[in-house]
């Protein structure tokens, strides 16, 4: 695959080249484009040495004094030849020219050309990155569908400590690798996946939920897509961005979630099952609002349907994956829930670490599967992890059909 960096122009810019060695591991093909900035950093000569490539760094080539335009169409072969778009380091400047469309050097240009995905790995001051013009872009840059990556906390060249350091290279060309899609191996499924908690009414203004951001709901939604999936996501109530390309289901409750799960089951060729469904719900929701007394109040609640027990039953030979959060012996846990609920796979995570709960961007989760295989996955980005599990879904459904 063919991916194009543009490096813009950061302290962090060195490391761009470190990226380029780690795409090129990969199976990519670079080309990079350099913003004028980024030339005073890094020499082009550097990225040319890398790729084997010219670096491209202008839009208006000098000819014998005077200035042509390098290609009249150069951006828009460039935008052709290239499957995907990568910049690391994002400046603020060039978020900003991305998200309102300024088209004013090659990077820019080439960007309004490009109709692939893109990755925007962000390095600036903690001030600039937080700063609400900063925050705009972003969020309009990711309504748009685009990977804008969170710049990882530390020490900045600036003297500050927070958030604003470029994501390592490892980090962004597993992003990349994620979003690939380099085999397109989910062309022709239909992939289901609920996400976010439930909201269970307790009166007309108050309910019991759980601590589920949807993140990892969401993130097996895009990271499938990326992949060639058709995708449903049935999303619990959650403060998200929708991923691009996917059809996305609001629900609110748990009987809500059966319903849609259900409406779209027999579409499906895989279900996941990443919401944390609250288990129980108000037996006799009231129509008025509950006044205080000076009374002990109770509640009486009953079981919700367990819709990945009832999706087992009914799953034919679609791949079945469920999740499984736990406090304690989290093999032993799954195990039973791979059996109870008839899944094929379970991943299963330990809750209460604060950096990879509820919550977190970073997962870290043990696959237990039909066959027996127990894997466990190294700590990664949600999205990281997404793309880890449906490699095994993938694998694991060529094992499954070639033992019947
Ligand atoms: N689940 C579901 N419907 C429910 C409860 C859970 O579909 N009413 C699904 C979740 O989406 C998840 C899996 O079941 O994929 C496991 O959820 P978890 O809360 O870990 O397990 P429970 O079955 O609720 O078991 P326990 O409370 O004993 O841990």
């Amino acid at each position: 695959m063919n991916v194009v960096l543009g490096v813009g122009g950061g302290i962090a810019a060195y490391k761009a080249a470190e990226l380029v060695r780690l795409l090129q591991e990969r199976g990519f093909s670079v080309q990079v484009v350099m913003t004028l900035a980024a030339q005073e950093f890094v020499r082009p000569l550097t990225f040319a040495a890398l790729t084997g490539k010219k670096v491209i760094t202008e839009l208006f080539a000098s000819e014998g004094g005077e200035q042509v335009l390098a290609s009249a169409v150069e951006h828009i072969r460039v935008a052709e030849e290239h499957e995907m778009m990568v910049v690391a380091p994002a400046t603020a400047d060039l978020l900003a020219r991305f998200a309102h469309g300024l088209a004013n050097d090659f990077l820019t240009t080439l960007y309004l050309a490009f109709t692939g995905p893109v990755v925007l790995a962000p390095a600036m001051n903690t001030h600039m990155w937080l700063h609400p013009a900063t925050q705009a872009n972003v969020r309009l840059l990711r309504e748009r569908g685009h990977t804008v990556m969170e710049p990882e906390e530390g020490p900045l060249a600036c003297g500050m400590t927070g958030p604003g350091r470029l994501p390592e290279p490892q980090r962004i060309a597993a992003v990349v690798h994620a979003l690939a899609g380099k085999q397109r191996d989910l062309e022709g499924e239909t992939v289901l996946v609920t996400a976010g908690p439930t909201e269970e009414p307790i009166d007309p203004v108050r309910f019991i939920s759980n601590r589920s951001s949807g993140k990892m709901g969401y993130a097996l939604a895009q990271a499938a897509a990326a992949r060639g999936a058709r995708v449903i996501l049935v999303s619990g109530p959650v403060n998200l961005i929708e991923p691009y390309g996917v059809r996305v289901v609001r629900v609110r409750t748990a009987l809500e979630m059966r319903k849609a799960v259900l409406e779209h089951l027999e579409e499906a060729t895989i279900i996941v099952k990443a919401a944390a469904v609250a288990d129980y719900h108000v037996a006799r929701v009231p129509e008025h609002k509950i006044k205080k007394t000076a009374m002990r109040l109770s509640l009486e609640l009953e079981p919700t349907p367990d819709i990945l027990a009832e999706v087992g039953q009914k799953k034919g030979d679609r791949l079945l994956i469920g999740f499984a959060a736990e406090t304690e012996n989290l093999v032993a846990e799954a195990r039973r829930k791979l059996e109870s609920k008839n899944c094929d796979m379970v991943v299963a995570n330990l809750v209460g670490p604060e950096e990879t709960g509820f919550g977190a961007d970073e997962n870290e989760v043990t696959l237990v599967m039909r066959t027996g295989e127990v894997v466990r996955l190294p700590r990664a980005s949600k999205l990281e992890v997404a793309g880890a599990i449906f490699d095994h879904a993938v694998r694991l459904r060529l094992a499954l059909h070639a033992a019947q």
